[in-house]
Order: C-alpha cells, then sequence, then structure tokens
C-alpha cells in the first residue's frame, strides 16, 4: 500500500524520520535564509515579535517539550519575557496576562482541539496570535494572525521526532531575529551554528548500533526509568521519558536533578536505569554529584554527554554543538534509544496503543 512506499527500504516510519533531521535542518537554513545570508521572516511577524511584552506558549505533547525550550531562547537571546502552557490547562489556569501579550501556538498537526480552544478564547480577547506548524494549511494556521512553517516534512510516526527538532530550529531563528531587530548584539549566528546542529545529527543517525546495544544493556527487561537532567537537558530528558513510554510502555519519568532528593531518589533500587543528560558546562558539576548520588544507591547510569565533558564511564559521548542547541542534538539518543527499547520488546513502533497522532477532541 502507499505507506510502504512512502517508508522506503525503512521498517518503520519513526526511524525515517529520526534519519530525515539532518535534512530538515538543512531545509529550515534554506527556507530562513536570504540573499545575504541573514534571517528571512515575514515583515509582519518581526513586528508581532517587537510589538508584544510578552510571549505565551501554548502547545501539548512534545510540542510542550519544544515551548519549554523555546521560553528559554526567547529570553536568552531575545530577552522577551516568555511562559509556557500546558493547553488544556490554559482555561482554567489562565494566567494574568500582560498588557500586550502575543500567543505563540507550537503544534506540528495545526489540528490539537486543546489549542484550538485557547486560540479562540484568546482571540475573543483580541490577542494576536502566531502559530508554529508543520501543516500551513492547518485549523491553527488558518486561525492565526501568522504563521511560521516548520518545514519537516509529513510527519506519521505517532512519536513526534523530526517535527521537535524543527520546532526548536525555528525557535531558534524567531529568538535570534527578534533580538537583532531589538538592536541586541548577539555573538551567535543560528543558521551556521545550525548547519553544525544537522552535522552532529547526521553522526549520531551513523551510529544506530551503539543506541540499539544501550537499549538492550539498561532497558530490556525494566519496568521503569528515569531521566535527569539540569537546566535545558531537564527539559531534554522530559521529552526522553515522554518518547520511551509512548513506544515501549515502560514507565518513564524526566527530573530535574535538584529534585531528586526531594522524592524521586526513593525509587531507585539495584539496576533502576537513569538516562542522565549532562550537555551543560555551567551545571555539570552538579549534574555529576546526582549521578553518583543514584550509582550509590543501585542505579545503572546511562551517561549522555557531549565530546568536550565526557569522562570516564560516559554511556556515549555526542559531538558539541552551540550549548543552547544542544537539546536538538542531544534529544536524538533518546529517540533511538526508545525506538530499540520498543523494538526489543515487539512493541508497534508507529501506532502505539492508545494513542492519536493528531487529538482532535478536547
Ligand atoms: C498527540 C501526539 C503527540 C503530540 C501531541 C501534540 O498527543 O501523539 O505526539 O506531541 O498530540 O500534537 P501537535 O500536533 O499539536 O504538535
Amino acid at each position: 500500500d502507499a505507506s510502504d512506499i512512502e517508508k522506503g527500504t525503512y521498517p518503520h516510519f519513526m526511524l525515517k524520520e529520526i534519519d530525515e533531521q539532518p535534512f530538515v535542518m538543512r531545509k529550515i537554513i534554506q527556507e530562513y535564509q536570504d540573499e545575504n545570508d541573514d534571517i528571512k521572516l515575514e515583515e509582519d511577524v518581526r513586528q508581532a515579535m517587537a510589538a508584544c511584552d510578552r510571549v505565551y506558549i501554548i502547545a501539548a505533547g512534545t510540542s510542550y517539550h519544544a515551548g519549554l525550550i523555546g521560553k528559554e531562547f526567547l529570553e536568552k537571546i531575545a530577552q522577551v519575557p516568555t511562559e509556557v502552557h500546558i493547553a488544556s490547562e490554559f482555561s482554567y489556569n489562565m494566567p494574568l496576562l500582560s498588557e500586550k501579550p502575543l500567543f505563540v501556538f507550537i503544534s506540528q498537526s495545526g489540528e490539537t482541539a486543546d489549542l484550538r480552544s485557547v486560540l479562540v478564547e484568546t482571540k475573543q480577547l483580541g490577542h494576536p496570535a502566531l502559530t508554529m506548524t508543520n501543516v500551513p494549511g492547518s485549523t491553527l494556521s488558518r486561525e492565526s494572525d501568522y504563521t511560521l512553517h516548520l518545514h519537516a516534512g509529513p510527519e506519521i510516526a505517532v512519536a513526534s521526532t523530526k517535527a521537535y527538532t524543527a520546532q526548536m530550529a525555528v525557535l531558534a531563528i524567531l529568538a535570534v531575529d527578534t533580538a537583532r531587530a531589538k538592536g541586541l548584539t548577539l555573538e551567535f549566528d543560528p543558521l551556521k551554528e545550525l548547519g553544525i546542529v544537522g552535522n552532529a545529527m547526521e553522526a549520531l543517525c551513523d551510529q544506530k548500533e551503539e543506541f540499539d546495544q544501550i537499549a538492550r544493556d539498561y532497558l530490556s527487561t525494566t519496568r521503569n526509568c528515569f531521566f535527569i537532567g539540569r537546566g535545558l537537558d531537564y527539559f531534554v530528558g522530559l521529552e526522553g521519558a515522554l518518547k520511551l513510554k509512548e513506544i515501549s510502555y515502560i514507565q518513564a519519568e524526566g527530573f530535574a536533578g535538584g529534585e531528586l532528593k526531594h522524592g524521586t531518589i526513593a525509587l531507585i533500587e539495584d539496576g533502576t536505569p537513569v538516562i542522565a543528560l549532562a550537555t551543560q558546562e555551567h551545571v555539570d558539576g552538579s549534574i555529576r554529584s546526582n549521578v553518583q548520588e543514584v550509582v550509590a544507591r543501585g542505579a545503572n547510569a546511562c551517561v549522555i554527554s557531549p565530546e568536550h565533558l565526557t569522562r570516564e564511564g560516559d554511556a556515549f559521548s555526542i559531538p558539541t554543538v552551540h550549548p543552547l542547541l544542544a537539546p536538538l542534538v542531544s534529544v536524538l539518543p533518546m529517540q533511538l534509544i526508545s525506538y530499540y527499547a520498543a523494538l526489543h520488546r515487539d512493541c508497534d513502533v508507529d501506532k502505539p496503543r492508545n494513542l492519536a497522532k493528531s487529538v482532535t477532541v478536547e
């Protein structure tokens, strides 16, 4: 059938889509670059960003995790105060809004009903909306004032991979463009850095057997798994846990390294797998102590670190990229480890039980 043709030689859409990430990075660079190698963005998006006093990111699932990283980009690069909200909670826990809010809806499909109801509500209040989506003709895109296209190509597997890295890439571009429009000086060329990210992704896609082996070593019989990280790595850990639970049905949770001692460490037993992300130099000492704490209680720690921070005993060393963009690279091991863990357990990788690709009911 048609889906077999699209999958080509790949056994699953998820694996194909993981592999496509380097190309998606190149496509995004092309689409968001002008003749002078500067950022190309529609003028009205630029103006909307300049006009707002606060960004409210609204999203669900994996897109919410991209939003958490996007907040860091917008605040650290562009100095735009930003909040991130889970769409389904927004109406009940609506924050006090600033005077000139801009709502940014992040959605692979552009069809998620929980987001749409926030869009309807905030439009009624008269606030502008920007949708970042992989499907420009989608409902959210049509009903918003502005759209930023992710250019990731169709994503078929229920577990989102390339849309997530595309969302983070476009958020980085948006943040840098906003910073420049505000006259902030940056030692950061996002298009060049995203090129380096693309190469790093490619290197990881060429080492799949290693992740297959890590899944065998750490996850073959376990019923649970924890992900820890600090700073940006914490958010990538949340996404790593979501990927793993979605497709392998292993109970997985992501935690901030510093929160371990406030409860989670009670769950560590002999052999409990703990996947630790250690890509951020400014928290390296603290995340390494967290690893020691769990290892002392019997955990089977799997540390993923960039080349310049790798220590003896780490499970895998990823290429070094700009620290703010590390999530775009460090999530690939999470995706691949989850993929192989699901495969080893004979799970239906592309169509996990109880889940839908796009949730169009509230
Ligand atoms: C569903 C999918 C998730 C996705 C979420 C948000 O739950 O299974 O993979 O992250 O919806 O989807 P969206 O299309 O709005 O990004």
